[in-house]
């Protein structure tokens, strides 16, 4: 028996009772006639003491040749300890030990095992391993599987069933490019991995499996951001017989359900907003209404003056900045270089200090007197004190530009407490959106989504207005659901693939098996899928859905631990027919 208890349950209950123990060394101070060690596994620390008056003398000196992370096993007496450590539950004893084995010996660890570590990023990605032995890690990797089993829970309970569906499959277009695996019995044809299992679950319905489930990996090979992983987890979702309303309604219980078993929270707000609200008073699809700083549409009271600038913008648009009016000169300065950053893009800024005195003063005095800055106040619905941030130009820039603004303000302000949890419904989002690069239309959420009906009639006259019956789930500003009410009838398939540029022998080559499907009596169904990685970080307070990977990859998409990607050897590529000219 390699351990009695773990390290960490015992306390002064079990004070005399003969234990075996088994764990990593964690840290060592030896006093030279005692010497401590904190022995450390999953569960917590346990102190072991080695001493020269009660411990036998060749297991004090075995002791003394203990490292860092050697695995050991002692067994010994607990014995309340004469220095307690209230901060951990096991803090009121000691093991006095009496023998033990080292288990495996380890060289040192490339950074300290502990919970402020000073090892760096990249160290600790390369030894992953040893992380995972940091609560930090640990604890985040047992929080998402909490999340987990609370998902699998309650979705089990409302009669859905999980279903695997396979890797090794055709392309499925989500928005990004596709993994490829060649295969080799089947020469010069390769595998997509899924980007989801999108048609497979739509197959499930023709199947009639009526609600399904599946806590899954998809292959997105897209540019890496702080919640985005080329391999990452979905709760994918889908029903049959329902319509968006039962799908937000089972959607919106599961969300609520989650947020109130593991935050303790009961959500009472869980707002809807249409796409276009959105963009209008956010700027942005996703937005986080955990604060004010709308956005104040400014055209009607900005384009009367002489401000060539404002005239000429398809869109002005402002914020009011709580508390901003007290920036100095230099803040503010520094504020518009931060607009004018690449990575934001404005051309300039336009600010309006709102006094205490109800009096304005605005880098724009020249064109607009109190009055016209009156009604800027008005608009943005700033306050004495604020501080009214103007960006102009072209409309959909801009609005990302002073949602960037917006999103830094509530950063530097303070306002994004990740212990609040504001969760949103947006809905009728366009059904498809231009694409500059390829000069095309592309299905804004993906092709099998269906238009609503009253907006089919402007498929031809005005593409980009049709609006889908499509919803994301927005959590603090963070998309981590995203679903429609799909097509079900080959001609309305056909019908979305013709307006996407794809002939019928495209369609049918890429999307026959679906579309055949539909002629065998598909259901009327829907669906959505849930970022796992995004909604586990999101509910653990932070936005980097690494830290709650066990394995995750760096920004260039490596396993920098295992090192993969790597090339493969020339047999395996003769193998497989694939010829490099590198
Ligand atoms: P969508 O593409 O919106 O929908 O994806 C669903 C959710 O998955 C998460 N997500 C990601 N998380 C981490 N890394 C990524 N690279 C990544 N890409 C997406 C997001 C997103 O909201 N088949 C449809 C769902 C449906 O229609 O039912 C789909 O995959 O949180």
């Amino acid at each position: 028996m390699y351990r009695s208890h773990s390290c960490g349950e015992l306390n002064a209950s079990n004070i005399n009772q003969e234990v075996t123990l088994s764990g990593w060394v964690q840290k060592i101070r030896d006093k030279g006639f005692m010497i401590w060690v904190d022995l450390r596994d999953r569960y917590g620390i346990t102190q072991l003491i080695f001493d020269e008056q009660r411990t036998p003398k060749e297991i004090v000196s075995k002791a003394k040749t203990l490292g860092r992370e050697f695995v050991i096993q002692v067994k010994g007496t607990v014995i309340e300890r004469e220095s307690k450590n209230p901060n951990i539950p096991t803090g009121d004893i000691e093991i006095l030990v009496q023998e033990f084995a080292i288990l495996n010996e380890a060289i040192v660890p490339p950074f300290t095992i502990e919970d402020e570590t000073d090892g760096g990023e990249d160290i600790r990605m390369k030894y992953r391993y040893l992380d995972i032995r940091r609560n930090p890690v640990k604890n985040n990797l047992m929080f998402r599987h909490q999340v987990g089993m609370k998902v699998r829970n309650y979705l089990s309970e409302e009669g859905f069933i999980e279903v695997e569906t396979p890797y090794l499959i055709k392309s499925t277009p989500e928005g990004a490019r596709d993994f490829v695996v060649p295969s080799r019995m089947n020469e010069g044809q390769f595998y997509a991995l899924p980007q989801s299992p999108q048609t497979f679950k739509q197959l499930l319905m023709v199947g009639g499996m009526d609600k399904y489930f599946q806590i899954v990996k998809c292959f997105r090979d897209e540019d890496l951001r702080a919640d985005r992983q080329p391999e990452f987890t979905q709760i994918d979702c889908e029903m049959a017989f329902v319509e968006q309303e039962d799908i937000l309604t089972i959607f919106e219980g599961l969300t609520r359900h989650l947020i109130k078993e593991i935050k303790g929270i009961e959500i009472s707000d869980f707002p809807r907003m249409t796409y276009n609200q959105a963009m209008k008073t956010y700027g942005n699809d996703k937005p986080d209404i955990r604060f004010g700083m709308k956005f104040g549409e400014l055209n009607e009271v900005t384009q009367h003056k002489d401000f060539k600038v404002f005239n000429e913008a398809e869109l002005v648009v402002g914020i009011a900045v709580p508390g901003g009016a007290s920036y100095t000169r230099k803040e503010i300065d520094k504020l518009i270089d931060w607009v004018k950053r690449p990575q934001v893009g404005a051309l300039g800024m336009v600010y309006v200090k709102c006094n205490d005195d109800s009096t304005y003063k605005s880098s724009v005095d020249k064109f607009y007197d109190q009055e016209d800055l009156a009604k800027w106040a008005q608009v943005t619905g700033a306050q004495a004190g604020d501080l009214i941030c103007v960006l102009s130009g072209q409309t959909n820039k801009v609005r990302a530009q002073l949602s960037a603004l917006r999103m830094e303000m509530a950063e530097r302000l303070g306002l994004r407490n990740p212990e609040e949890f504001a969760p949103l419904w947006v809905v009728d989002f366009p059904l498809l959106e231009w694409d500059e690069e390829t000069e095309r239309y592309h299905a804004m959420h993906h092709p099998f989504t269906s238009p609503k009906p009253e907006d089919i009639s402007l498929l031809d006259s005005k593409p980009g207005e049709v609006r889908a019956n499509a919803y994301d789930l927005v959590l603090n500003g963070n998309e981590i659901g995203g679903g429609s009410i799909r097509i079900h009838d080959k001609e309305t398939q056909a019908l979305m693939f013709d307006h996407l540029g794809f002939t019928p022998e495209e369609a049918k080559e890429q999307f026959g098996f679906l579309m055949d499907a539909f002629q065998y009596g598909a259901p009327p169904h829907g669906g959505i899928a849930f970022g796992f990685d995004r909604l586990v970080s999101i509910l653990g307070g932070q936005e980097t859905i690494r830290d709650f990977i066990a394995f995750p990859k760096n920004n260039s998409g490596r396993d920098v631990m295992i090192d993969a990607p790597a090339t493969i050897d020339t047999d395996q590529l003769k193998e497989l027919n694939i010829k490099l000219d590198l």
